[in-house]
């Protein structure tokens, strides 16, 4: 398989702007866009409109994308979804119902501890899923059914544009499951499937960021330590992004539920301290930004990542806001890991770190 970089200097980098094709490739599979539906080609050995629960399990970027997950069944299919990192959830043998469904996220379809979850889980004679890259992987034979990410594949350690088709993978399945469980009508199917349909272009604006983000990654390089901020489902965009800022510049970074701020990591805030706030306009924008006031009245640095409407309602207090498309609340999550992302990498590329093959890590981890 040959792969090149293109005209970018590290495969991150192409992989970061690929994502308006590779978002438009996992739709093109999942909806019709026509019918402004959601189909799903791969037959399903389990009906979703008799789940008692959804047990999600997976690793790093890929439990993420899982956590966002989570809250798109709970609200919009009002499926009961447990999800854990893969390690913890396989020597916690959690007691499963036989028939449940139990579905497994995974780039390289490979990793040891999302496989061996997996494996416990048909042990208990619940229905598999897996959601991988790639197809030919242990993971995805041992399925009961798979489903296709189809983002290409993905040569840096940093996993960018496997995350966003695992997203739109996932919120398509929130969907269809919406829809089988009778919560989703088919007026407000049409309108998340538009929401989705929206993000390829909403994606290119958003890369368009990037001169303004390396200015603000040049002052990051310099920071021994950043706090990510996020709630609802941009807490787990603001983990991704602490993750994804550790792996490949070795700064060390925490992501935050932006209302746990209070019980103790505000202890941490100085001068000296960015703090990334990840806060679309949405229900529930007004709380962050409040947080958000709250580590500016200590001096941290803030960089804000909002659209025109949360950036319009915090005035001229912050200095650094990185404006990405105002997007139905569905799908901001997706568009707020580009940001991120991209700041992650210029980063890097400022510490002059190795950003597709950082020290320590592996592309995929196929031992404990
Ligand atoms: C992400 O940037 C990481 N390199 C890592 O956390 C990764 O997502 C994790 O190891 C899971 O890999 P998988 O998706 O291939 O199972």
């Amino acid at each position: 398989l040959l792969v090149d970089k293109g005209n970018h200097r590290h495969f991150m980098a192409k992989e970061i702007y690929e994502q308006p094709e590779t978002i438009s490739h996992t739709l093109s599979h999942y909806v019709d866009m026509g019918a402004e539906k959601v189909a799903i080609r791969e037959t399903l050995p389990f009906d979703f409109a008799d789940l008692s629960r959804l047990t999600m399990s997976a690793c790093g970027t890929a439990y993420y994308a899982g956590a966002i997950a989570k809250y798109w069944f709970e609200r919009f299919a009002r499926l009961p979804v447990d999800i854990d990192v893969a390690s913890e959830f396989r020597y916690r043998e959690p007691p499963l119902e036989k028939g449940g469904l139990s579905l497994f996220i995974s780039q390289s379809g490979e990793t040891a501890d999302t496989l061996a979850a997996l494996r416990y889980c048909a042990g208990q004679g619940q229905h598999v899923a897996s959601l991988v890259n790639t197809l030919e992987s242990t993971i995805a034979r041992e399925s009961g059914v798979v489903f296709p990410i189809l983002c290409g594949p993905e040569i840096g350690v940093a996993s960018t544009k496997a995350l966003t088709a695992q997203l739109t993978a996932l919120a398509s399945l929130a969907i269809a499951a919406g829809r089988a469980r009778g919560v989703l009508s088919a007026e407000q199917e049409a309108e998340l499937v538009r929401a989705l349909t929206a993000l390829p272009s909403a994606v290119s604006a958003a890369l368009g960021a990037e001169a303004q983000i390396i200015d603000i990654s040049k002052r990051l390089s310099k920071a021994k330590d950043v706090l990510y901020l996020g709630r609802g489902a941009m807490f787990p965009v603001a983990m991704e992004g602490a993750l994804k800022l550790k792996e490949i510049s070795y700064i060390h970074a925490e992501g935050y539920a932006a209302g746990e701020l209070k019980h103790g990591p505000i202890a941490l805030v100085d001068e000296a301290m960015p703090v990334i706030v990840v806060a679309p306009s949405d229900e529930l924008v007004d709380k962050t930004l409040s947080n958000m006031q709250e580590v500016a009245a200590r001096g941290g640095k803030i960089i804000l990542i909002t659209d025109e409407d949360g950036a319009e309602s915090v005035g001229h207090g912050v200095a650094d806001i990185i404006k990405i498309p105002h997007v139905h609340s569905f799908v901001a999550p997706i568009l707020a890991t580009i940001p991120v992302q991209l700041l992650a990498y210029h980063t890097a590329v400022f510490m002059g770190t190795d950003v597709d093959q950082p020290r320590n890590l592996a592309k995929s981890v196929t031992v404990e």
